[in-house]
């Protein structure tokens, strides 16, 4: 038993400091001449309900900032959620530092004991009596005896709203510094001058407006410039409200038994997170920078460009002829591995092209109607220019745009104009510097150690010891608990299975056992779906959750490699894609476990009274933005290759997550490159003329299956029919919808509306009209046979949401 002892030891001290972390009672309110110490893990606040509390938050090692957190369920340290923070930039001391209600009504934070290195205070004096609680909203408030407020964390926000938690006119949210250092960032959520809601990226040298899109007038955008009362809430069933007459539901909206917070990560992105009563983790349910997050400005510092794959997260890659400044360090930028000033001798410069990259920003001017020549010409002659854009490949007329800065810097598949970046006309670029160029990432830098010292001094004699019984019957506790467990283990894989479940419980994400998931699904015995990857079945998990457990028919990836697969699969977190909860690799056992999805698939809704106009819309809309996110500009990581109605899910409140993405990873990993694959996949009808063209397979083949399934929830005819029926030399009539629907549109209609002869019949005519023609139009250009002509993913969501506003 020696290997397992060594493997119990960590797990037993693991229960034994949560026994002890849990065993604490919190405290209601804080009065005048009362404290907090960080010393004592009991000196917390907690709001009437449980649902908050605030107390010493770890922010590094030995470094606490006072903070209130999410409390339901109950967590510990630094696992969670933290919403708000008195002093994020000035941690303090793990020893004797204490926050202190003092008579004068002023509330202090004191650093290590130090009271006149006062760190934060409230600000405030109150003769009479005042009282600190924390409130069920999770605002932390400060009043006098009569009830009136003194000071609240309300007002103060840091990068998270809580639902009822009005952004002001005074008031923004900074995103933190990374994802594990809680100081302040660089990204800012406020109100400007023309009190439109902004994103801005506010950088040591250059700051500029994301979001909303600044390429277009705000009041294009929905934008209303003239309301200066500046007010933006979430409400509690999740509908946010600015007065801007900017406003938005989150994809859960109307469920009041969820906990929802606005947070501005620190990737610069705005996002409304959501957790459910229970044990489980936060979702996203609304973002403001959905599928292209290289759209945020300050992600690549000078002369570099952004790309992004959802496994490894942005990076930053210089364009050629530059070489990163600080190596390692994403924001310092690239610098010309050339002397620059040699920038002025025209006839030594010449100029690379690249192709869908596009710059943000920084024209010398612009020059309309103007020839190649003419613009190479003009960039030359300008001493600081060092590359510039050529457009009007599509429109004919051929714009030019000197650039004095390379900056915000990204792939854009979509973008069809040219860049041209200014090199000496002797340096000469392999393919590789061209295409593939040296990565450097930009993940954020590792685990925050903040090293304190402290002066020590004898603690609280009686506190300790209370501290120290608590843990001993804490313990003791555990050690009961502990030994029944032991004598039930049965042998030494359960062990070894058993921590790696713990390991992995931390991350959300669970290896499973094989007798556990047969358990879990009564013996694989409710079938409630069949695909070419697998039959998936009905199971209730061990901690109550319903589940969809998929068992892999012709999984032939090692362990270790469809570990790191479904690893890659399982962090992908988008509301519109299907969460993956877990997986089991045993033997030749390859089994995936996803959330369940209460009404099934849209193949089995497609004839349901239920799936009403709004519903189909919304379903378009999701679907594109699950697939958006899937694909992430040219990148490709992931293409399903298998879009239909039977992969797309129906959640309880009938919006959309598309299931089975990156299976074709898991399914034969090694036959298969990013361009290139070996065999066939997809759905006869659903399926892209690449596949039998011989064509390199891009992202574009969802797009075509995409634009299938949305003609199909138009008009209500499935493709797969007419394939049969034409196969076996059947029925004539059979309608092949990508001609019909396009020929339909070419009629001009007899009674003025064509699309009147086009909808399902399912809808009883009870639709928008012109949004329905909008959607049959972008699922045409989805389907076109040419790969090139069909939008991205991207662009068919904001096709989509462009009419939604104009409607
Ligand atoms: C405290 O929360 C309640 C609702 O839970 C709300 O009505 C009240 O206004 C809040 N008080 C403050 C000071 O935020
Ligand atoms: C301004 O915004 C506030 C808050 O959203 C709203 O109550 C008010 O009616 C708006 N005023 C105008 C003139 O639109
Ligand atoms: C605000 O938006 C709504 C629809 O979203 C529109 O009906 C209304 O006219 C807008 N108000 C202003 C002041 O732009
Ligand atoms: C961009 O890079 C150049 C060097 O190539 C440098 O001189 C300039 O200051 C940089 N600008 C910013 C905003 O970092
Ligand atoms: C562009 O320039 C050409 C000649 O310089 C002229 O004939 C043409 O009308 C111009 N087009 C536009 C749209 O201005
Ligand atoms: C390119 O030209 C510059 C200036 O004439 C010279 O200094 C440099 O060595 C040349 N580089 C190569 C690779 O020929
Ligand atoms: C957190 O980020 C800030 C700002 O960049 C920096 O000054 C501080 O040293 C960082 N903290 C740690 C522990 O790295």
């Amino acid at each position: 038993m020696a290997p397992s002892s060594s493997l119990l030891l960590p797990l037993f001290l693991f229960l034994f400091l949560r026994s002890c972390q849990l065993s604490t009672s919190a405290l209601p309110s804080l009065t005048k001449g009362a404290s907090l110490s960080v010393e004592n893990p009991d000196d917390v606040l907690v709001s009437p309900s449980g649902a908050f509390s605030a107390g010493f938050f770890p922010v590094g090692d030995n470094a606490y900032s006072f903070a209130v957190w999410f409390s339901d369920p109950p967590c510990s340290g630094a696992a969670c959620t933290p919403v708000w923070m008195a002093n994020r930039q000035f941690p303090v001391n793990g020893r004797r530092s204490s926050v202190s209600l003092l008579h004068s009504g002023n509330l202090v934070l004191t650093d290590a004991g130090d009271v006149a290195a006062g760190v934060w205070s409230s600000e405030t004096s109150s003769p009479s009596a005042a009282e600190l609680h924390l409130n069920d909203t999770g605002n932390l408030v400060l009043a006098d005896d009569r009830g009136g407020v003194l000071w609240q964390s309300f007002d103060s926000p840091t990068d998270t709203l809580l639902p009822q938690q009005p952004l002001t006119r005074d008031t923004f949210l900074i995103s933190a510094r990374s994802r594990s250092n809680y100081s302040t960032g660089f990204y800012k959520l406020y109100f400007d001058n023309d009190n439109v809601l902004r994103l801005l990226f506010d950088g040591p040298s250059i700051s500029s407006v994301y979001w909303p899109y600044p390429w277009a007038p705000s009041a294009q955008l929905g934008r209303f410039l003239y309301n200066s009362s500046r007010i933006a809430v979430l409400d509690p069933l999740g509908r946010f409200q600015s007065s801007d007459n900017y406003s938005f539901s989150t994809s859960d909206y109307g469920v009041a038994a969820v906990q929802r917070r606005v947070t501005l990560d620190f990737d610069g992105n705005l996002r409304v997170y959501s957790r459910e009563p229970g044990p489980t983790g936060w979702a996203v349910t609304w973002e403001a920078i959905s599928g292209i997050p290289c759209f945020i400005h300050g992600v690549c510092g000078n002369n570099s460009l952004c790309s992004y794959d959802p496994a490894k997260g942005r990076s930053c890659s210089c364009v050629p002829g530059y070489v990163p400044k600080v190596p390692g360090d994403w924001s310092a930028g690239c610098v010309p591995d050339f002397k620059f000033s040699d920038g002025c001798v025209a006839d030594e410069m010449g100029f690379v092209k690249l192709l869908y990259i596009d710059f943000y920003g920084y024209d010398y001017n612009s020059i309309e109607n103007t020839t190649l020549e003419n613009c190479r010409r003009t960039c030359l002659r300008l001493c600081n220019c060092r590359g510039f854009q050529y457009t009007g490949q599509t429109s004919g007329t051929f714009n030019c745009y000197p650039k004095i800065e390379l900056l915000n810097g990204h792939n854009l598949p979509s973008f069809t104009g040219e860049f041209f970046i200014k090199v000496p006309k002797n340096k000469t670029f392999t393919e590789d510097q061209l295409v593939k160029r040296t990565h450097y990432s930009c993940s954020p830098a590792p685990e925050v150690v903040l090293d304190r010292t402290y002066a020590k001094k004898g603690k609280n004699g009686a506190l300790s010891f209370m501290l120290w019984f608590a843990c001993v019957t804490g313990g003791i506790e555990i050690v009961v608990v502990f030994l029944v467990w032991f004598f039930l283990i049965r042998n030494q894989q359960d062990v070894a299975s058993a921590h790696q479940s713990y390991l992995l419980a931390a991350t959300g994400f669970k290896r499973f056992t094989y007798d556990e998931l047969k358990k879990a699904t009564r013996n694989f015995s409710k079938e409630i779906g069949r695909g070419a990857g697998g039959i998936v079945y009905k199971a209730l998990l061990p901690d109550d959750r319903v589940a969809a457990v998929k068992v892999l028919s012709n999984a032939t990836t090692g362990e270790a490699d469809f570990l790191a697969e479904a690893s890659t699969i399982g962090r992908v977190n988008h509301m519109n894609l299907i969460e993956m909860w877990g997986y089991c690799a045993e033997g030749k056992h390859r089994l995936l476990v996803y959330e369940f999805m209460e009404h099934g698939s849209l193949a089995q809704n497609l004839s349901s009274p239920e799936l009403h106009w709004k519903r189909r819309f919304d379903i378009a809309v999701g679907t594109a933005k699950g697939l958006a996110y899937l694909h992430e500009e040219c990148l490709e990581w992931v293409l399903h290759c298998d879009v239909k109605p039977q992969n797309i899910l129906l959640d309880s409140d009938y919006q959309p997550k598309v299931a089975d993405f990156g299976l074709s990873k898991l399914m034969d990993r090694g036959k298969v490159t990013n361009s290139d694959f070996s065999r066939i996949r997809g759905t006869r009808g659903y399926m892209a003329p690449e596949w039998v063209s011989n064509l390199p397979i891009t992202s574009k083949v969802d797009v075509y299956s995409y634009g299938i399934v949305m003609l199909e929830m138009a008009t209500g005819i499935s493709p797969t029919a007419s394939v049969h029926s034409l196969e076996s030399g059947g029925d004539a009539k059979q309608i092949r919808p990508v001609p019909w629907a396009r020929d339909k549109m070419k009629e001009p209609g007899r009674t003025g509306s064509r699309v009147e002869e086009m909808v399902d019949p399912a809808l009883r005519g009870d639709y928008d009209p012109k949004k329905m023609e909008m959607l049959i139009k972008v699922a045409l250009k989805c389907v076109e046979e040419d790969k090139d002509a069909r939008p991205t993913m991207s662009q068919v969501v904001e096709m989509l949401l462009r009419h939604e506003n104009d409607g």
